[in-house]
């Protein structure tokens, strides 16, 4: 038997779908292994105000399928000073819970190792965000679903570009990251990807689209967190300079977020959601639960938080080479 006794599982950051389907895992995982289960609203800001709910296996039924979360979820400013983690640790002993399960990024993640360390309680995380930003595992949860959702979104785009002969700039989301963008444009066969990583040439953008002669239906993804100011920023200036385009700008936004997360994330949430309660089990802590090469790996929070997920160069060249 488990020294653990009753467990707490929180989602906090942005939503992600996928992420029931890791609070369903998370419940029942712990339930087989004879661990009571609650769930804490709000993430941490929900720990602060004792806004607990205790979860059985039916309280997660039908819920596999549906992307946001359920236990809602926050970015707390709160949790970011001693009194709310304090505050938030008196709630847990309250609760006598023995260990905790976050589901977010490494915002979220950096939150539970500084509160692990100020206060003894174990902490394990399970990546959830659409930006696939963290080190140490190759998919986050609900990257995969918004993957495709920008991919049926930009298709559609792509439906009026080619009929109007116009060249949209559509700028998805990533935080810093490009994951979404680099990957998304390889998918829909964007003309070109501006991406965070990439020192991006404006003037080599403009070339390349007065050189093309007359192809006039161009889609330009451009990842947030770029250096060149954003969809509009560019577009507006593309307009003074390329009179020849008839130019759009589509900003993507939180519909990438939403919506029944994808089969991959269904799968990954629930082997993750399995691996964070035997990890807890095995008296792992202050860990993430990855997914690396299809098989779980545990990397300390501190690896996750400090080091960046390189984007695969190789792709940058293939993006490259498919625009031509
Ligand atoms: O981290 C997920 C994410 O959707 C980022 O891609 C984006 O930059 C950010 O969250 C938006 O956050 P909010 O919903 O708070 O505006």
């Amino acid at each position: 038997m488990s020294v653990i006794k009753k467990l707490a599982v929180l989602t906090s950051g942005g939503d992600a779908p996928g992420m029931n389907a890791a609070i369903r895992a998370v419940v029942r995982a712990a339930i087989f292994r004879g661990i009571e289960v609650v769930g804490i609203r709000r993430g941490y800001q929900g720990m602060i105000e004792h806004d607990f709910l205790p979860l059985q296996s039916k309280d997660v039924s039908n819920i596999i399928q549906r992307g946001g979360t359920i236990l809602c979820t926050a970015r707390s400013k709160d949790f970011k000073t001693v009194e709310g983690r304090r505050k938030a640790f008196r709630n847990l002993e309250k609760e006598k819970i023995d260990a905790c399960v976050v589901i977010g990024g490494d915002g979220s993640f950096n939150g539970a190792a500084v509160f692990s360390e100020e206060h003894d309680i174990p902490f394990v995380g399970i990546p959830g965000t659409i930006d696939n930003d963290l080190f140490g595992t190759d998919y986050t949860i609900g990257y995969d679903t918004a993957l495709n959702t920008i991919v049926e979104a930009v298709d559609r785009i792509r439906d009026t570009a080619s009929s109007h002969e116009r060249l949209f700039f559509i700028e998805v989301m990533g935080r810093g990251a490009g994951f979404l963008a680099l990957h998304s444009g390889i998918a829909t066969g964007a003309e070109a990807i501006l991406l965070p990583e990439v020192d991006n040439d404006e003037e080599h953008l403009h070339q390349y689209l007065i050189n093309q002669g007359n192809k006039k239906s161009n889609i330009i993804l451009v990842a947030e967190g770029n250096n060149v100011g954003g969809a509009q920023a560019i577009a507006d200036r593309c307009k003074k300079e390329l009179k020849d385009y008839d130019i759009r700008v589509n900003v993507l936004g939180h519909i990438q977020r939403g919506g029944s997360p994808s089969a991959f994330d269904r799968f990954l949430a629930s082997r993750l959601g399995v691996a964070s309660v035997e990890a807890l089990i095995d008296n792992q802590r202050s860990i993430m639960v990855g997914f690396v090469n299809h098989d779980i790996v545990h990397v300390p929070f501190n690896k996750t938080i400090h080091s960046s997920k390189n984007l695969n160069h190789i792709l940058l060249d293939v993006a490259d080479i498919l625009a031509h």
